[in-house]
């Protein structure tokens, strides 16, 4: 029998077609600054293969309007507060068969570039009122709008600029169960009080156990306190994050959550990342034809204006140039290493100036050995990961990390910090793990240098010295399984988990009233 879009389906994690609302203030292609913006057109496209139906909500910037498939506007949304005119415009992903809602407000978010920075990388002024006025719009439609005629019974909001939602959410009779993913607790939205009585949330929000935050207001404690559960993209960086070492001094508000917390490790979108069908690589190549990935690093030197040599040990890096990525780690040690006239680097990225400007100050320096672009190119960065031997991840902390699965998938084996996300999906190089096949890169203990030097070291000597072991560290690599389908099917449990308590807490409940 077909499910009414307001009806509560059978509950348990294998059930077709649970409704769930994805909220995000970015979706790839759509728009991107980082990794929340693969996740969050992944994981609903991942759902709906499973036979959910999942839906995506962001705020219409307008390159997110100019790449909507078929769009075409729902309705007027009249958001409490606020005056401005907000329309929702509904559609497709560009990539896959997912609806995508958008909220327009033109005066907030029709801004170009980037979503949250002014061209001059400042923070909008007006960030506060942009994502509240967004989570205002979720928090609408989550609770079904008759205009939509569809009511999700799930709100899985993301990151400090969705927080908002479940804080508005929570007391709500009809309101869905909520979940709500850190993907960085280093971001979390903090804003003055004047800030907080100006946009005019309930005042009693402000309290310690609301979203104050040392005199402060928190939008991603909203998302933390008010969520039903609250996940972070992996088990050791939801460990990490209970520590003060790595909790931003959220950490004992973590720790008190519990049970209500935990990690579940991204996946990758296999189909856009797949060395042998990859459309922007030079050569296409699978671990059978793994010896064709050098036709790639030839591109890549040319590419970069570098000498062409196939022995030459050719590394990568692609990210925001932010203290997060350790680039700085890597800036030390290149000197050193450059001193080994076969080797070279490429890397990619975009962020803080000083640290572009060391970048490109570096690479003025050994042009013959290290190739820079500044800015963000997704072509590049597939041809990165295809063209090098190995991939440089030296993160001070990292909640999840894509790059070291994508990298992983395209046979160049990942040198990184041994830390959240990358703990996770990267088994050391030993001769343990080398001889009964699970190696995949390498792993070093401390986010220093020194420590990175000696992982370069160790992954370079293995490249020259032992060719076939390299080759089956990469093909190693290559044959893991970081898809989106089972970290789907554990936010279903997820999910379904929150359904049935809440079920069962309404019949408690509705026992007591008839006692
Ligand atoms: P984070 O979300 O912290 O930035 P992730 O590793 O999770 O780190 O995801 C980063 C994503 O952004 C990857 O898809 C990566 O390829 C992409 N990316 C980052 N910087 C650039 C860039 N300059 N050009 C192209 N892609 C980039
Ligand atoms: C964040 C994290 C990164 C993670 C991504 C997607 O930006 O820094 O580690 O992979 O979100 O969850």
């Amino acid at each position: 029998m077909e499910q009414s879009v307001y009806s509560t389906p059978p509950l348990d994690a294998n059930h077709a077609g649970l409704r769930v609302l994805v909220a995000s203030s970015e979706a790839h292609p759509l728009i991107k600054t980082g990794g929340l913006a693969d996740v969050a057109a992944s994981l609903p496209a991942a759902l709906r293969q499973l036979g959910h139906d999942a839906r995506l909500i962001l705020p219409a910037y307008p390159s997110a309007t100019r790449q909507l498939r078929e769009p075409r506007v729902h309705c007027e949304l009249r958001i409490p507060g606020c005056r401005a005119s907000v329309r929702l415009l509904e559609g497709l992903h560009p990539d896959h068969e997912l609806p995508v809602y958008l909220v327009e407000a033109p005066d907030y978010f029709g801004r170009e570039g980037n979503p949250y920075t002014d061209l001059s990388g400042r923070d909008w002024g007006d960030n506060a009122e942009r994502f509240l006025l967004f989570s205002r719009a979720v928090a609408l439609i989550a609770q079904g709008l008759p205009a939509i005629g569809w009511r999700p019974e799930v709100l899985h909001a993301n990151d400090w600029q969705t927080g908002l939602a479940p804080a508005l959410l929570h007391a709500q009779p009809e309101r869905p169960a909520m979940v709500f993913t850190i993907h960085n607790l280093a971001y979390q939205g903090l804003f003055d009080r004047a800030t907080f009585e100006r946009i005019g949330l309930p005042a009693a929000l402000w309290n310690l156990s609301g979203l104050e935050f040392h005199q402060r207001m928190s939008f991603i404690k909203g998302g933390i306190v008010f969520a039903d559960r609250v996940n972070t993209v992996s088990p050791t960086y939801a460990n990490e994050v209970r520590s003060a070492r790595f909790g931003c001094g959220l950490d004992g508000l973590l720790r008190q959550i519990g049970g209500r917390f935990s990690g579940i490790l991204n996946g990758i979108d296999y189909q856009a990342w797949d060395p042998a069908s990859d459309p922007m690589i030079l050569q296409p190549y699978s671990p059978d034809s793994f010896g064709l990935k050098v036709e790639n690093k030839l591109d890549l030197q040319r590419e970069f204006g570098l000498p062409r040599s196939e022995e030459t040990f050719l590394l990568g890096y692609v990210g925001r140039l932010v203290d997060q990525k350790g680039v700085d780690l890597i800036l030390e040690i290149l000197p050193e290493l450059l001193t080994d006239a076969r080797t070279q680097i490429v890397m990619q990225g975009a962020g803080e100036r000083r640290t572009e400007q060391a970048l490109s100050e570096m690479a003025a320096r050994h042009p013959h050995q290290i190739g820079v672009y500044v800015g963000y190119d997704e072509r590049r960065a597939h041809r990165i990961e295809a063209g090098c031997d190995a991939f440089l991840m030296p993160s001070r902390f990292e909640p999840c990390g894509l790059n070291q699965l994508y990298s992983l998938r395209y046979g160049t084996p990942p040198i990184a910090h041994r830390t959240g996300g990358l703990a996770d999906t990267i088994v050391n190089l030993t001769p343990e793990t080398l001889a009964n096949q699970s190696a995949t890169g390498f792993l070093f203990d401390e986010a220093r240098a020194e420590a990175l030097r000696e992982g370069v070291e160790r992954a370079r000597r293995l490249y020259r010295d032992q060719p076939e072991a390299w080759r089956a560290l990469a093909s190693n690599g290559m044959t893991q399984d970081f898809s989106w389908e089972s970290s789907a099917r554990q936010y279903l449990r997820l999910y379904t988990e929150i359904l049935v308590e809440r079920r069962a807490h309404r019949e408690t409940e509705a026992s007591a009233a008839l006692a």
